[in-house]
């Protein structure tokens, strides 16, 4: 670890022990400082007050606090930095980027959210945002959080029966969309999936459309609102409304090991804390530095990591609309260069894509700039670590390898730049007052180097702190598989030096290219399919995605599994829940292996899936042992 770094990071090594230690002794004031990086409007007075015991079940941060968080991201940068640059675009066209201020991102903000109250929308309200990465979408995100009402942005990727689904859990009266989405010199037709998604929503009372491409869209009268004549007449001049800290301020849908995806409840004052405050530590940011996250706004990275932490730290975040291999696989080191960033922040499965065509398109550019490398969504494999650190950060740069969820809010595990001797592979340890625990299958509590369930043992202030709609579900989903406890869903190892690995996630869920599936989702998607009997969805190794899906698929009987038949079940997947969840492998199976009691034995199909065959495991318990004969002899691929 070169010593300019532990000079000049926010948190060296013996800040981290400081930190770690006080937190233990004097927990009411450490959180207490970390909340007084925000503008609080009423400071709060009480702390925190949790309990994850199923009696008296509940999480409360900075209760009586009172703050906006569009305040908290512009209106309090505007004394002293209102000409530096907020966002920096990079259209999905290399010709094609912008930079937007403090002030000009205050006004546009102020001009948005006068929009939406005059087409209707209050404080608390839900507001659904499907949107391309243009500036636009981080606007209505924090127009939405100066008028108080709740914003639910659903990725770009998502298919209009994903988008009908999200809409109607949380009752979303309003959509905010653009004309058209452009990413990798294609077209993503964003206002029709929304009004293919409205067809069934008929609470949708008025839907905002931005122009992006400029293409002809089709006006549903009464419904859709064309929103640039709006903009223009709107006033620059919005009070941000305040808010109570534990008010709402996001639903994000992710996906879980049973049924529909959850909507992810964050509230306004410890989501806002936790985003800040990572922001500025994991990162080790600095006024004036360049920070550029990969991932899109639809995905809880581009919330905490796009638009809410670094804004709230008047940082320069900067926004890519475009794809990693878009006009050539320079791309990534290209933008770096043209807009000197000096932080960057993606994913191992873009570093393995990446990594397969060699270093020529990498050492074509300088990267000069660059200082810190971030990784996140997955675990980077030691030989993606090594060729991130060596080639793109020509062996200078430290990287942060980021654990965290949808449901944490924000980082909970990561090397601190300076502080943390790194070892490639691994998130390395728990950030100050992050307190995790592994345990075994029965919840018995494992001490020292050991592989286990990972936990964590109490709160922090970016905890979601619901389900939309369905508390119960948050309880039982998060609390109750191992009780007094958050079960992360993850399997993770703790080596000697206390560093933690994760190993991946042990319920069904799976993690394709960063994104999360629940292999119910996909097997729900293709059971609706009329050919279909019966579907079971398995994740299995994959070099570039990490995980890919793999199907085993039983037709109805006198239904003919022909190769053309496959490819119409992976366009169905493709259209019912978006191009993301289209299976890899569909492997027609006469029967799938199930226990007497009819449930299925997953395990026997992940080896298969895996090619892992002579460790099937005990197949005696089968209603019919002979189905396991048929997986492996007609294993796809092999
Ligand atoms: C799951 C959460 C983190 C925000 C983006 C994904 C996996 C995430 C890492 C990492 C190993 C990781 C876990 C986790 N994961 N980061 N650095 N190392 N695994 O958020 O969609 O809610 O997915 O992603 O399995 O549970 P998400």
């Amino acid at each position: 670890m070169p010593e300019a770094w532990a000079r000049r990071a926010h948190m060296d090594a013996a800040g981290y022990d400081a930190a770690v230690a006080r937190v233990e002794a004097d927990p009411e004031g450490f959180w207490r400082d970390v909340a007084g990086r925000l503008d609080w409007i009423k400071a709060p007075s009480q702390i925190k007050d949790v309990s994850f015991d199923k009696a008296d079940f509940h999480i409360r941060w900075y209760a009586d606090g009172v703050l906006n968080v569009s305040a908290n991201c512009l209106d309090r940068h505007l004394p002293h930095r209102a000409d530096d640059v907020a966002i920096i675009w990079e259209g999905d066209d290399p010709a094609d980027s912008r930079k937007i201020t403090y002030r000009e991102a205050h006004e546009e903000v102020c001009r948005m959210a006068n929009v939406l109250k005059s087409q209707g929308v209050r404080k608390g309200d839900r507001v659904t945002i499907y949107m391309p990465m243009i500036p636009e979408a981080a606007y209505a995100m924090l127009a939405c959080s100066r008028i108080g009402a709740v914003h639910s942005v659903i990725f770009g990727g998502f298919s209009p029966d994903s988008i009908a689904g999200r809409i109607k859990d949380c009752d979303s009266r309003f959509v905010i969309t653009a004309d058209e989405g452009l990413r990798g010199g294609k077209i993503v037709p964003l206002k029709m999936n929304v009004d293919l998604a409205l067809t069934s929503c008929p609470g949708v009372e008025k839907v905002l459309v931005i122009r992006r491409t400029g293409a002809h869209w089709l006006e549903h009268g009464g419904r859709d609102v064309a929103y640039e004549p709006l903009r223009d007449a709107a006033s620059t001049d919005c009070p941000p409304e305040p808010m109570g800290a534990e008010d709402p301020l996001f639903i994000l849908y992710t996906s879980g090991s049973t049924g529909k995806p959850k909507g992810v409840l964050h509230t306004t004052g410890g989501y806002l804390t936790w985003a800040s405050w990572t922001h500025e530590l994991v990162f080790d940011y600095r006024a004036g530095e360049i920070f550029w996250c990969t991932a899109d706004v639809g995905w809880v990275t581009g919330h905490s990591y796009i638009v809410y932490g670094p804004l709230a730290n008047g940082a320069t975040t900067l926004i890519f609309e475009g794809v990693p291999n878009y006009p050539t696989t320079s791309r990534f080191w290209e933008v770096i260069d043209k807009h000197q960033v000096e932080i960057f922040y993606t994913a191992p499965t873009a570093l393995r894509a990446l990594m397969r065509e060699g270093e020529g398109p990498v050492q074509k550019t300088s990267r000069k700039s660059l200082r810190l490398l971030g990784s996140v969504g997955e675990p980077i494999n030691p030989e993606a670590w090594l060729w991130y650190h060596r080639v793109v950060g020509e062996g200078r740069c430290p990287i942060v390898d980021t654990w965290w969820q949808t449901e944490t809010g924000a980082c909970l595990v990561s090397p601190l730049p300076g502080a943390t001797a790194l070892k490639p592979g691994s998130a390395s340890k728990p950030l100050p007052g992050v307190k995790l625990q592994l345990v075994d299958a029965e919840g018995v509590v494992l001490e020292g180097a050991v592989s286990g369930n990972l936990c964590l043992t109490d709160s922090w202030p970016g905890q979601m702190r619901t389900v939309y709609g369905d508390h119960q579900r948050f309880f039982d989903t998060y609390f109750s598989t191992y009780p007094g406890k958050y079960f992360t869903g993850d399997g993770c190892r703790r080596d000697e030096d206390g560093y933690y690995w994760i190993t991946g996630r042990v319920d069904d869920v799976i993690n394709v290219s960063g994104h999360r599936l629940g292999t119910a989702e996909i097997e729900s998607a293709l059971v609706g399919h009329h050919v279909v009997a019966e579907a079971a969805v398995v994740g299995f190794p994959h070099d570039i995605k990490g995980q890919g899906i793999y199907a085993f698929v039983t037709l109805n009987v006198g239904v003919a599994a022909t190769e053309e038949l496959r490819g119409q079940l992976v366009r169905w997947v493709r259209q019912e829940i978006g191009p993301f969840a289209a299976p890899d492998v569909i492997q027609f199976a006469p029967g799938l292996p199930k226990t007497r009691s009819g449930k299925i034995m997953r395990r026997i199909l992940r080896k298969v899936a895996e090619n892992d065959l002579t460790n099937l495991g005990d197949t005696t318990t089968l209603a019919d042992p002979s189905v396991v004969d048929d997986l492996v002899k007609n294993r796809a691929g092999a």
